[in-house]
């Protein structure tokens, strides 16, 4: 063997054994309501959060616009070595998943994964509504594609799913209004308007990784009786399933517990609010994307 040889093989075997953390990205600050339910529920890993709150908010965008932003996040996190990337933003898997893992993966690399929230929320709604009437809250970018309607009717065709279009959340979150006066007024009209569309819905879908933050005025403002799903738990279960089938992946996962943020945005103000998801302090550095 030339040297050549060799050095080329101790390249492979160290990339064989290169560890990544589990990439985790959204437009902004919501996946953080994601990323905080993963590290309860699996605790052990490494994780890459990539915040492109340069950006944000995506909901009133193009699917043109999401789809592409969308991929330079999860190129970014590839390259930063991530095996596995959770879309931690419901616009986002709703415009630009399918796309992503279709089309663009098995060019990029088919051995990595990038997976969504809106199936694993979708899964459990048959065990959760008596009625079957669902009522779905997300952003307009969510809403025009119908993706929950199409999950869960292909799922439970027995069901009705509601939607109602909330703009002006994600903006209310983003400027750290989510407790001021101003939100109520905004909360209390969409879930007006959902509720008007069928009264008979027993099941709010918070389909927004933003809207935890919200959540004490939804709770104020829907009918008694309502169950609310937030989405961080039931992702986190469906990854800890999903990791247990698929040993091949977990194996290329890092697990020293580490956590790390990028945002596309002055990192200073991300970590002001990041910590306000979080519940402490965040320490993030800046990232572009293109
Ligand atoms: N957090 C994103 C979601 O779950 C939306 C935020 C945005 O509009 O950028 O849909």
């Amino acid at each position: 063997m030339n040297e050549t040889d060799a050095y080329v093989m101790a390249e492979a075997d160290a990339s064989a054994i290169s560890l990544g953390p589990i990439g985790v990205f959204d437009s902004g600050y919501g996946g953080l309501t994601i990323l905080r339910e993963l590290r309860k529920a699996l605790p052990g890993y490494d994780y890459l959060y990539l915040g492109d709150n340069a950006r944000a908010p995506y909901g009133s965008r193009s699917f043109e616009v999401i789809y592409r932003y969308t991929l330079e996040a999860v190129r970014e996190l590839f390259k930063r070595g991530c095996p596995l990337v959770i879309l931690a933003c419901n616009t986002a898997s709703a415009k630009a998943l399918r796309t992503i893992q279709q089309k663009d993966l098995p060019g990029i690399d088919p051995t990595r994964r990038v997976l969504g929230v809106i199936r694993p929320t979708v899964e459990i709604l048959d065990k959760v509504s008596k009625t079957g009437h669902i009522g779905v809250l997300g952003t307009p970018g969510t809403v025009a594609s119908e993706s929950y309607v199409i999950e869960a009717t292909k799922l439970f065709p027995y069901m009705s799913v509601a939607q109602q279009a909330c703009p002006l959340w994600v903006p209310i979150v983003e400027n750290s209004e989510a407790e001021g006066d101003g939100a109520d007024y905004f909360v209390k009209k969409y879930i007006d308007e959902l509720m008007a569309k069928d009264p008979q819905i027993d099941t709010f879908v918070l389909g927004c990784t933003h809207y935890p933050l919200l959540i004490e005025k939804i709770r104020r403002y829907a009918p008694s009786g309502i169950r609310i799903l937030e989405q961080g738990q039931l992702v986190a279960e469906s990854l800890k399933d999903y990791l247990r089938r698929h040993p091949e992946m977990e194996c290329r996962l890092g697990r020293n517990g580490e956590v790390e943020f990028l945002t596309s945005e002055n990192p200073d103000k991300f970590d002001v609010l990041a910590s306000l998801f979080t519940h402490q302090s965040v320490e993030s550095s800046r990232c572009s994307l293109d």
